[in-house]
């Protein structure tokens, strides 16, 4: 069995009256793809703000491989190495592809303290951006500025600026969310790539059923701020409460 990389405990969190995420126990094994599914509004990016460092819990615990993190501040998070991305894409647009990635090595690299930075250091965290770019195929266009890319080009240079932390964990919210359909098996294959041979743990939400149930060893659903069900994909898919749950949900709207 592989070690629990990161463990929440009872966490949760309020808006008001809302509870958005209702003591939430996740644990998440090293080097594992993992899962967060739920219909909208179930918590997952909460859940992720909450692992991540952007917001804090009203009540409850995060653990990295057993250390309490809770109440770290935000770069501390990144720096124990935790990385994540957001639902909605979020890139520096008059900045160039190898700059925004360049500028992500140099803020969450693990050395950062060092920052009186030598041209040597500025020349590592080039090659560093370089690397991430090469890993999700955008070497080649380092040089534009990202404004001009396409929708589907802006969400693999997200993982490259996520990538060039050299993160242990991965925290992916809605990867291919936006993307066109024809677009979304290359980037999930990356994603699988990625995690296998940097041997990271990825934490994802994702909508889409099929690249769920192909990629995840371990799935958990949230519904209502609460997890619902846990188990591998073939359990998941039998489950009859999720399944009500997403019966519910088309009901009144549609996936996003
Ligand atoms: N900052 C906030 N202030 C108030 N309410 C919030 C805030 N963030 C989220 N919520 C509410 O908390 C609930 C959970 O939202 P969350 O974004 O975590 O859901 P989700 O599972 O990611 O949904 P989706 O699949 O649509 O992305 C929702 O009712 C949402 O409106
Ligand atoms: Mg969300």
């Amino acid at each position: 069995m592989a070690d629990t990389i990161i463990e929440t405990r009872c966490i949760a969190k309020h808006f008001g009256g809302l509870h958005a995420v209702d003591g939430v126990d996740l644990q998440v094994a090293e080097g594992a793809m993992h899962s967060i599914i739920g219909p909208n509004g179930a918590g997952k990016t909460t859940l992720f703000n909450l692992i991540s460092g952007y917001l804090k819990p009203t009540s409850g615990q995060v653990y990295l491989r057993g250390r309490e993190i809770t109440n770290l501040p935000l770069h501390r998070m990144a720096h124990l190495g935790i990385g994540r991305s957001f639902q909605i894409t979020n890139v520096f647009s008059n900045l160039t592809v190898l700059e925004n990635v360049r500028l992500s090595a140099q803020a969450l690299g693990r050395d950062n303290l060092k920052l009186w930075t030598s041209a040597r250091r500025f020349r590592r965290y080039e090659d560093q951006a370089l690397a991430a770019l090469q890993e999700v195929g955008m070497a080649e266009k380092a040089g534009l500025p990202a404004s001009v890319l396409p929708h589907g080009d802006k969400r693999k240079l997200e993982l490259a600026i996520i990538l060039a932390g050299d993160p242990q964990v991965l925290l992916l919210d809605e990867p291919t969310a936006g993307m066109a359909s024809e677009q979304v098996p290359a980037l999930v294959e990356m994603i699988a790539r990625i995690r296998a041979r940097g041997n990271k743990t990825i934490i994802l939400v994702e909508h889409n059923m099929g690249i769920v149930m192909n990629i995840s060893d371990r799935i958990t659903v949230m519904h209502q701020g609460k997890v619902l069900a846990e188990g591998n994909p073939a359990e998941i898919a039998a489950n009859e409460a999720v399944q009500r749950a997403y019966l519910g949900e088309s009901q009144h709207d549609e996936h996003s």
